[in-house]
């Protein structure tokens, strides 16, 4: 177990060792513990967490807040209008203001070429660790949620897993290419072998392609892609299917819903989880659109573990606050 990690950035989990990720692993565990036996867990006491959202949110804003105040802080919502953010104020000027007065800095920025950039500005001048809630290429602590989640049902020992992250259809919105980014280079680095299905247009931008094929082949994961769902489904022990944009094939909306329209076939369904091993798990990161992309059979059937993958975004989040802030 790590114990230097007070003060450290999570703006990508590529910055931080396995050793370091299963630190965290350890800390959600006995927190989690702590919470269910009432055993009060407050390291941090007195310290305040500002959370920048220039999004909504319903998981990743409530895991930070309620875990801040079971830690026995303080957490506060803050968004571009609510602040200076949106008259011009610079990240520096931001950060170094919120450095004198708090203990730790989350923001979520999706926005694609924007979001990360200004995550990681702040962190440039930041004195309190920087937590990226979501922005264009990571989903750092829904990552860190969904190795928990995987580890609590399949163990420590994951190696040779098969791990099917799948493209979805659902129409209306494109969204960021994050989520499918974080698991494709995260998992592969604790042992499990990822199949990403997707249409040919959906790819991951190739700098991400790059670094989860390094990452695989360092950890000795297998890491392919396949263009048919349910090819990737057979015999898989998690599948995570959802949806997002085209964003590394074009980023013009109108043509990228229009791809998106293209491919009405690419939802789960029970019979597609057949396919899957018997002791298969069914992960999304919520919200799902439920009779779209997936039914509502397979979102509240036996495979399903999508709430306990929820609840661990909180235990995630004070491993991660507790680790850094305390
Ligand atoms: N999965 C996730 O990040 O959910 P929210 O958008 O509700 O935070």
């Amino acid at each position: 177990m790590k114990t230097t990690l007070k003060g450290k950035h999570l703006v990508r989990l590529q910055d931080w060792s396995n050793e370091d990720i299963d630190t965290l692993m350890e800390i959600a565990l006995d927190l989690k513990m702590k919470k269910a036996l009432n055993i009060p867990h407050h390291v941090l006491q007195d310290k305040t967490l500002f959370m920048l959202f220039f999004e909504e949110s319903t998981r990743t804003r409530n895991a930070f807040e309620s875990g801040m105040t079971q830690l026995g802080g303080h957490a506060i919502y803050l968004t571009p209008k609510a602040t200076q953010i949106d008259h011009g104020e610079t990240p520096k000027d931001t950060i170094k203001v919120l450095s004198r007065m708090g203990h730790g800095i989350g923001i979520r920025w999706c926005d694609l070429g924007k979001g990360n950039k200004y995550i990681n500005e702040v962190a440039k001048w930041s004195d309190i660790p920087v937590y990226n809630m979501q922005d264009d290429y990571w989903h750092p602590t829904q990552g860190l949620a969904d190795l928990l989640t995987v580890r609590e049902k399949f163990g420590t020992n994951l190696r040779g897993l098969k791990f099917v992250v799948s493209w979805t259809y659902a129409p209306k919105y494109v969204r960021p290419l994050s989520m499918p980014q974080e698991l494709v280079t995260l998992m592969p680095r604790f042992g499990m072998d990822v199949t990403l299905a997707i249409p040919p247009e959906f790819k991951m931008l190739p700098e991400v392609w790059k670094m989860a094929e390094e990452n695989a082949k360092k950890a000795g994961s297998k890491l392919q892609i396949v263009n048919d769902m349910d090819e990737a489904f057979k015999d898989a022990d998690i599948v995570y299917p959802k949806s997002w944009g085209p964003l590394a094939y074009t980023l013009d909306e109108k043509e990228g819903l229009a791809l998106i329209d293209k491919y009405p076939q690419w939802v789960v369904n029970e019979k597609r989880m057949e396919l899957t091993k018997r002791h298969s798990t069914y992960m999304h990161c919520m919200p799902a659109d439920r009779g779209i992309e997936v039914t509502d059979g397979v979102m509240d059937g036996p495979h399903s573990v999508i709430y306990d993958q929820a609840e661990n975004r909180l235990h995630a989040h004070k491993a991660l606050m507790a680790a850094t802030m305390a």
